[in-house]
């Protein structure tokens, strides 16, 4: 794709979706770019666009598209199987001595997608903390992932293959496939609509998960955030991200690394 037609079809991105792709690495964007116009049906860009200015399900669909949205429960086991051992006991222990009221962790899973990673939160909050009052809030721009995730699914056998079988009869309804997690799990999540550049951060988190949404930003957009979310967590506080997402010199935002994948705010 000629660098002219990219410019054009990222201002007409902006424009009609209000997203910013220059956040985005270039080459990968422009492959997916091709990839989608060639599955449109429409003969080029233009006609494309003449399309999605008018019909708001497409638009959404587009939309969809470009933020990427693969997730599944558990992801990558081994990380949180160090979340649950190295990190949470810490902080658990650490909000029990807070306001007696308020002793549940705050969490923020950033980029939640389909609510794998915020339903993964409440689980292994609920065998390791069951009595408190946790507070997740789970995020994404992308609408289409955000209302599967506030449906509590459906989701497939790949998605929660990670899930133990006793995990899968307390916290998935019996039916299935396709699988959805229970009513009571999804009322433990506060999703909401959010763009990780344009709206304001939460603060005060003890816990964000950020996980495979950074990779696909350039390295200023990923500077940017990183300042962001060590903004967003109390001192002490831990952010958990993606297994390929090292942070390099996380001193210069004010993190240190405590772990493959953890990084405390200092
Ligand atoms: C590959 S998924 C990762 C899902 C989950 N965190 C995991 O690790 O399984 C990346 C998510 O980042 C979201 N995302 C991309 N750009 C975003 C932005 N600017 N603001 C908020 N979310 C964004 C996408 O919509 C997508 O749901």
């Amino acid at each position: 794709m000629e660098l002219e037609i990219y410019q054009e079809i990222k201002r007409n991105v902006r424009r009609l979706l209000e997203l910013d792709l220059d956040h985005y690495k270039d080459e990968q964007m422009r492959r997916r770019l091709d990839s989608w116009l060639a599955r449109s049906g429409a003969p080029d860009w233009k006609t494309y666009f003449d399309r999605v200015r008018i019909d708001e399900r497409e638009r959404n669909r587009f939309r969809d598209y470009l933020t990427i949205n693969v997730s599944a429960f558990f992801r990558d086991p081994e990380r949180w199987k160090s979340l649950a051992e190295l990190v949470l006991p810490r902080l658990i222990k650490e909000a029990m001595g807070r306001d007696p009221l308020e002793n549940g962790l705050r969490i923020w899973s950033a980029g939640c997608s389909i609510g794998a990673e915020p339903y993964t939160l409440a689980i292994l909050l609920d065998e390791l903390a069951p009595h408190r009052r946790h507070s997740i809030l789970a995020t994404d721009y992308d609408l289409g992932a955000l209302s599967k995730a506030r449906q509590g699914g459906p989701y497939t056998a790949e998605e929660i293959q990670n899930l133990s079988a006793a995990q899968r009869s307390a916290y998935l309804q019996p039916a299935g496939p396709p699988f959805y997690v229970t009513p009571n799990l999804i009322k433990k999540i506060n999703f909401q609509e959010h763009n990780l550049f344009a709206d304001p951060f939460p603060r005060g988190m003890d816990l964000i998960v950020c996980r495979n949404v950074v990779i696909y930003f350039t390295t200023a957009a990923k500077d940017r955030l990183y300042q962001a979310f060590h903004d967003a967590l109390r001192p002490g506080g831990v952010l958990f991200v993606g297994a390929t997402e090292i942070i390099p010199h996380p001193q210069t935002y004010g993190l240190r690394n405590v772990g493959i994948s953890f990084y405390e705010r200092i």
